[in-house]
């Protein structure tokens, strides 16, 4: 299914729908695992890497799976959306539109304005003739967001997007407030630090800057990239078995909780999965050292991420028990 009716109903119901990013069948089984079992919507998203490691065929064929999975763990009527992160062309996009996936972002955030506005608008008018289902990006996010660099990160300004949302046509808007991709989201000099913990606090995202958008598009869909909380046990387990993620961050659950309240409508988490995958993965050889069977290292990294998703869905964005029927 597309975006557009789970958006409108979780705007209204001061929830968000959580955006998992999927390269492997662990995850894409993890993901399903958690939506079933918590009765939530998913979006389940694949970005250009994840179809260049993958294979695009095989992605797409895994979120069919997914749909007959979910069906047969017990829910009648899974809530599904396949959707394209950060697409960085047309081209892109209508590859995988023309694919059968339901929905694809846009992301002309890197571009100047005018620039953006005629990509996305070109996009929106392909997808639509299929009912697909597009996200644009206008702001940028700090760092490498994927294909498309950032040099530097501003925040969305909110005079344009009246005019951004009305000329492009797009279903939901990506914003910038403060968010970043990847688990160092924030610079040691942009944080204090917990005199107890020595671990990082970082700066606020930016509200007012949210608050100032909703009042220029009330009931718009908005999105948040880079909301990976970067978990702290699971980067300390890393650490502990051999790892090296020194001063990793991310952004405060309290804050997610409470952006999932407004219009803020999904919420994009990546690199949570990958530290939970990781985690229990480096734990489990540490531990055992004389296995080397894929499948005893993948199961706890799938049951460690599901864990994870649960959570996500059920004490973060609260779109448990938020499907249609
Ligand atoms: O926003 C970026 C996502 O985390 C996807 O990352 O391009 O490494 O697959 P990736
Ligand atoms: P994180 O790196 O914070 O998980 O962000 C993921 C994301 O925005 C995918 O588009
Ligand atoms: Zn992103």
């Amino acid at each position: 299914m597309n975006t557009r009716e789970m958006f409108k109903r979780a705007v209204a119901g001061g929830y968000a729908i959580p955006a998992f990013n999927f390269n492997t069948m662990e995850q894409m089984q993890a993901i399903v695992m958690a939506a079933v079992e918590t009765k939530s919507p998913v979006i389940m998203q694949v970005s250009k890497g994840a179809r260049n490691y993958a294979n695009a065929t095989i992605l797409r064929y895994m979120a069919e799976g997914a749909v007959a999975y979910a069906k047969e763990l017990g829910c009648e009527h899974p809530e599904i959306v396949l959707h394209l992160d950060h697409g960085d062309s047309f081209e892109l996009c209508k590859d995988c539109i023309d694919m059968g996936f339901s929905s694809v972002m846009i992301d002309g955030s890197s571009l100047p304005y005018e620039d953006n506005i005629a990509l996305t608008k070109k996009v929106v008018d392909y997808a639509h003739q299929y009912d697909v289902t597009v996200e644009a990006e206008l702001g940028v996010l700090a760092g490498v967001e994927d294909e498309v660099v950032a040099e530097e990160s501003h925040y969305t300004k909110p005079e344009e997007v009246i005019d951004f949302a009305t000329r492009t046509g797009c279903d939901s808007l990506a914003i910038s407030i403060g968010t970043s991709h990847g688990a160092y989201k924030f610079k040691p000099e942009q944080c204090t630090r917990d005199p107890k913990t020595g671990k990082l606090v970082p700066p606020p995202l930016a509200f007012d800057v949210l608050a100032e958008i909703e009042k220029k598009l009330p009931g718009f869909p908005i999105v948040l990239h880079g909301s990976s909380s970067v978990p702290q046990d699971e980067v300390d387990t890393i650490n502990k078995f051999g790892g090296n993620l020194p001063d990793a961050v991310g952004i405060p659950e309290e804050q997610l909780r409470q952006a999932s309240k407004s219009a803020v409508c999904k919420i994009n988490i990546d690199s949570d999965s990958r530290l939970a995958m990781t985690a229990a993965i480096r734990q489990y050889l540490a531990e055992h050292p004389d296995h080397f069977d894929p499948r005893q290292y993948l199961k706890p990294a799938r049951e460690n991420m599901k864990k994870m998703y649960i959570h996500k869905i059920v004490n973060v964005l609260g779109s448990d028990g938020k499907l249609a029927e």
